[in-house]
């Protein structure tokens, strides 16, 4: 979970005073040069208006909690050299080539008033990938993938606009590109995951990962920071320390923004010595190495760092290339009970999954508000019975985003609101931002070889059959079903998960750990995992609320306990390669493109006590419209008319007489799907003879 900028309740005032009121004339029209700067002939890409508040530029805030400006968003296909792009009107019903604005729809209904503008091209890359399919994303470049405004991306210069009110043209022209980081270290690799320059304890390393460049068609790089104790000797290789993995986001210009790069945290991890306090003396900073990863990819700025079938094999790669190389250049234990997984947030799901999918490789996880752990609440959304992911059945919105002021909610954002936020920034998945990723991690590759989405994402509409592929990457549903499996989770796991989340959690990050825990406890016992759930506290902080160095003092104390010398050492029964899940070669053939594939069917027409027609097997969310043809004769003056159908259908076929009566008629059911981001395609039965 990370969401851009931190709400300030003062802008929220603001927004909430500021008239969101139509001027309702003709509203502008924007053309976009795309001048000297190099577009690639036949480039397809994003195309971003942003108008800011006169006195604010557009990417001064673009967080949907706190922002007052207006993003309007396009695809585009088939670019030119010197190319114009004209941006006009705005629908939530064609988000595929139309303009998609947010808040207002329509660049028609911006209110009068002065204003800043700019544009953005965001060019996307075509990926062939192993799995057969092609897709259309940006390859991000040591920047963590932002939204917009990535590295490489096109700008126009930032200009002052009056609206008037009536119709007029905008020019801009995207005569900027945005600028790669700032390369300090010794590049390799070019700028994919960034190069960093070392110093005395926090070095960089970057691998070409093999499994993902076979994957992706390209080369692909994973990164980690890599923070030594104080007093490591490279040349001691007698003397070795148990690693912490610490999961979380990119941050700007410095990679991943782990507790233990952050400035705050070196200085006192520098000296060696954490200083003392009114009861408790000064001590030495714990002989841990901290890893933190840079694994930036196309969909966001962190992998989640498990096998998807949208991503590819970064679970593998991390954990059978890149930790490997680690263990290979550094002083670590490579045992599994000296390998901890921690992190909040995006972060405290994936240190949980990473144990919960390779108890064989990890001891223990200590998770902190992690995303959902239990998809039968998605943040707030009750994803596997309801049918709306924004409104609750009693109609009100479904919340995503909350604060507690003086102990009162108060909602910053509905699951709504954010959803179509992100659709200004990309479709299919692609706005890099939080419920597209959710989308690409969780769920399975759609036929149009983008993810396949749990719902609609303009109207909320939940598809059952599409969250039904989301099963695997439910974590409670992972140990539940392998309890007893050959995996043996229930014996496997024990002891090992640690969890702490807020009943406050800003993104209700909260429900899905009780349902986590009412699962695995009801099966286990309330010993069986470690699940803190702790009254009143916000999303934020270490493990438990803890302060850093006694919560990385209990981590060195679990270390410690389950050495092969320890109280209660990590037997190696429970670090068997038969308890590994998440097995890439099932997550593709499960999810990948030859099973989007396998999963269709044409429509059957059958003649047994009249004639009947099956409309075939298409994609969740497709809408279907179906006719009959009866003698290749496609006009409808024989009444034969497209009518709506849906999935499942048994259709029956009414004859008419098209010919003589004594003719044969031929007969075939003719079936339309279509579907945002999905090309219509029209599929056609066996023609029957009757
Ligand atoms: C791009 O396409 C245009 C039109 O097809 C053509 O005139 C131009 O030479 C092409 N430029 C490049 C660099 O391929
Ligand atoms: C717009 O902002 C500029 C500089 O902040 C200010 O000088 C100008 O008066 C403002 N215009 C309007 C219409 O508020
Ligand atoms: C771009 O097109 C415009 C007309 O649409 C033309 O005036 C201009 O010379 C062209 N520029 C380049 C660099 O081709
Ligand atoms: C971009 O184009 C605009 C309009 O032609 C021009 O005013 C501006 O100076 C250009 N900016 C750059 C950085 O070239
Ligand atoms: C430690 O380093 C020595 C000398 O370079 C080497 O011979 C030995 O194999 C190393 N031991 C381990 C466990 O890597
Ligand atoms: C230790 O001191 C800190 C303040 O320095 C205080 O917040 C904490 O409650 C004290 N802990 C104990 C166990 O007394
Ligand atoms: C609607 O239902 C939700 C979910 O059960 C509940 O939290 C909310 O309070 C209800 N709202 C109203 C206005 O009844
Ligand atoms: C919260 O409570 C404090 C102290 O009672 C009060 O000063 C403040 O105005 C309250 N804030 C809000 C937003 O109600
Ligand atoms: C697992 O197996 C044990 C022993 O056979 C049995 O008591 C328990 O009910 C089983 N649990 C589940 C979840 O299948
Ligand atoms: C694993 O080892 C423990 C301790 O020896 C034993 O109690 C347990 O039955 C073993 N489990 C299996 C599946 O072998
Ligand atoms: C309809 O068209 C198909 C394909 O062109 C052809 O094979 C078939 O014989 C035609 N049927 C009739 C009744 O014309
Ligand atoms: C068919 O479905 C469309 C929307 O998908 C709807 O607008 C139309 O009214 C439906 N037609 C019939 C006859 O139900």
């Amino acid at each position: 979970m990370s969401r851009l900028r931190p709400a300030s309740l003062f802008a929220l005032f603001l927004l909430s005073i500021l008239p969101i009121v139509s001027a309702k004339a003709h509203g502008i029209h924007v053309q976009l040069s795309t001048g000297t700067l190099s577009v690639g002939n036949g480039t397809s890409g994003r195309v971003m208006f942003i108008l800011s508040p006169n006195g604010t530029d557009p990417l001064d805030d673009i967080d949907d909690t706190t922002t007052q400006d207006y993003f309007f968003g396009m695809n585009v296909n088939n670019l030119q050299h010197n190319h114009t792009i004209k941006l006009s009107g705005g629908t939530r019903r064609n988000t595929d080539t139309g303009v998609f604005g947010w808040p207002i729809e329509s660049l028609e209904d911006i209110p009068a008033g002065t204003y800043r503008a700019q544009a953005f091209l965001k060019q996307y890359d075509t990926a062939k990938r192993s799995d057969g399919s092609v897709v259309r994303v940006k390859f991000p470049c040591g920047d963590g993938a932002p939204s917009v405004s990535g590295a490489g991306d096109l700008a126009s210069d930032v200009i002052d606009v009056q609206v008037s009110g009536k119709a007029q043209t905008i020019n801009l022209v995207l005569n900027n590109t945005v600028p790669f980081p700032e390369i300090q270290g010794h590049e390799i690799g070019g700028c994919a995951q960034g190069n960093y320059e070392d110093t005395q304890y926090l070095k960089h390393v970057k691998i070409r990962s093999k499994k993902l460049s076979e994957f992706w068609g390209r080369d692909m790089y994973l990164g980690a920071n890599v923070l030594l104790p104080y007093g490591y000797n490279v040349q001691d290789n007698a003397t070795r320390y148990p690693v912490i993995y610490s999961q979380n986001h990119w941050a700007e210009g410095q990679g991943p923004d782990s507790y233990s790069t952050r400035a705050s945290f070196r200085e006192t991890w520098d000296t060696g010595i954490i200083p003392g306090s009114a009861n408790k003396t000064s001590r030495e900073t714990p002989k841990i190495i901290l890893v933190a990863f840079r694994h930036e990819t196309p969909y966001y700025d962190d992998s989640y760092g498990v096998n998807t079938a949208n991503l590819g094999p970064y679970g593998d790669a991390i954990n059978e290339e890149l930790i490997p190389y680690l263990e290979a250049h550094f002083n670590t234990i490579p045992q599994p009970y000296a390998r901890i997984q921690d992190g909040g947030s995006t972060g405290g799901w994936i240190s949980a999954a990473s144990v919960i999918f390779r108890p064989d490789l990890f001891g223990a996880c200590f998770s902190s508000y992690p995303d959902s752990l239990d998809f039968h609440k998605h943040q707030a959304i009750p994803l596997y019975t309801s049918t709306s992911a924004y409104t609750y059945p009693n109609g009100s919105e479904i919340p995503s985003i909350r604060e507690f002021v003086n102990g009162t909610q108060q909602i910053l954002a509905s699951t709504a609101t954010e959803n179509h936020w992100e659709l200004t920034f990309g479709t299919s998945s692609r706005s890099s931002l939080q419920w597209d990723i959710w989308n690409a991690v969780f769920g399975v590759q759609g036929l149009n070889s983008y993810p396949l989405e749990p719902w609609n994402k303009v109207t909320g509409e939940i598809y059952p059959e599409a969250v039904e592929y989301w099963k695997s990457m439910d974590l409670a549903h992972h140990i539940v079903t392998n309890w007893n499996s050959s995996l043996r989770l229930g014996e496997v796991l024990r002891d090992r998960i640690h969890i702490s989340v807020g009943t406050w959690d800003d993104y209700f990050l909260n429900e899905g750990v009780a349902e986590f825990k009412s699962r695995v406890e009801a099966l286990g016992g309330s010993d069986w995992a470690t699940i803190s759930i702790l009254p009143e506290k916000i999303h934020g902080g270490f493990y438990r609320d803890m302060e850093a160095w006694d919560y990385l003092e209990l981590v060195k104390k679990w270390v410690d306990d389950h050495a092969p010398n320890g109280a209660t050492p990590l037997h190696a029964n429970l670090t068997t390669a038969s308890t590994r899940g998440n097995i890439w070669s099932e997550v593709i053939g499960r999810g990948g493109h030859q099973a989007a594939l396998a999963r269709q069917s044409d429509p059957v027409v059958k003649i047994a006590g009249g004639i009947s027609g099956t409309v075939g097997r298409w994609d969740p969310g497709m809408k279907l419209v179906a006719r009959w043809v009866t003698n290749n004769i496609t006009s409808s003056k024989h009444g034969y008319t497209w009518f709506n159908v849906t999935q499942g259908d048994v259709l029956r076929y009414a004859p008419r007489k098209i010919r003589h009566a004594k003719d044969k008629d031929e007969v075939q059911l003719w079936v339309t799907g279509r579907k945002m981001g999905y090309a219509e395609e029209t599929r056609k039965s066996n023609r029957v003879i009757v």
